[in-house]
């Protein structure tokens, strides 16, 4: 088989002539981790609805790969909560933009992040999740900072532990761009646009 070269920076076009700092995990490396992170996932839901909640725009990469190593029945959902805008740094607003469909009475849900940084997200969405009284919420993140002060609710399935820097790809951007980067980077110059 021959496998499309990947292109990795630098002197990857998706990037905008922006340096990076380096690449902290590769498209490799990234695939062999979430291949793992299913097989974890399938053995831990033996049995009951399973409902993979997406949190987007972030995650939507990670949850496409994802759901494709969970092997048992699913469905999938989405929701979509903004807090960064196009600051480098959290802003603390955390809002919901669109709630999911889904009934999640009686589900066991599977709310999938692509990276805990303040936490802020995650301990708003998790408190509103739980009113509406699933069989049980865990969390799964592809990036996890260590960063958060004490999180309303444990991440039970983490990708990698993330570096204190500023990363995109994969899902992560910057002011809407790089989130098609087949790796998670990070930035070398502080974007000013
Ligand atoms: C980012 C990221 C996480 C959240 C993590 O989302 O995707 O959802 O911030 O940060 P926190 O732990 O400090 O709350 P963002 O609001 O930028 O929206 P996006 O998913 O559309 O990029």
């Amino acid at each position: 088989m021959n496998a499309a070269p990947v292109a990795s920076a630098p002197g990857d076009p998706r990037l905008l002539g922006r340096d990076v700092r380096r690449i902290a995990f590769d498209a490799d490396r990234i695939r062999a981790r979430v291949g793992e992170l299913g097989r974890t996932i399938t053995e831990a839901y033996p049995d009951g609805d399973l409902l993979v909640l997406g949190l987007l725009k972030g995650s939507f990469v990670f949850l496409a790969d994802l759901v494709r190593e969970i092997r048992r029945p699913l469905h999938v959902d989405f929701l979509v909560a903004a807090s960064y805008g196009d600051a480098m740094i959290s802003s603390g607003n955390v809002r919901m933009v669109y709630d999911p469909e889904t009934e999640l009475e009686g589900k066991h849900i599977l709310l999938v992040e692509d990276i805990v940084d303040s936490g802020r997200t995650l301990n708003t969405l998790v408190g509103l999740l739980k009113q509406r009284a699933p069989r049980s919420l865990e969390i799964c993140t592809l990036l996890h900072k260590r960063i958060a002060g004490a999180l309303a609710h444990p991440v039970r399935f983490v990708g990698f532990d993330a570096p204190h820097e500023f990363l995109v790809g994969y899902g992560l951007d910057h002011a809407e761009n790089f989130r098609h980067l087949p790796y998670v980077a990070s930035l070398k110059q502080v974007p000013t646009d």
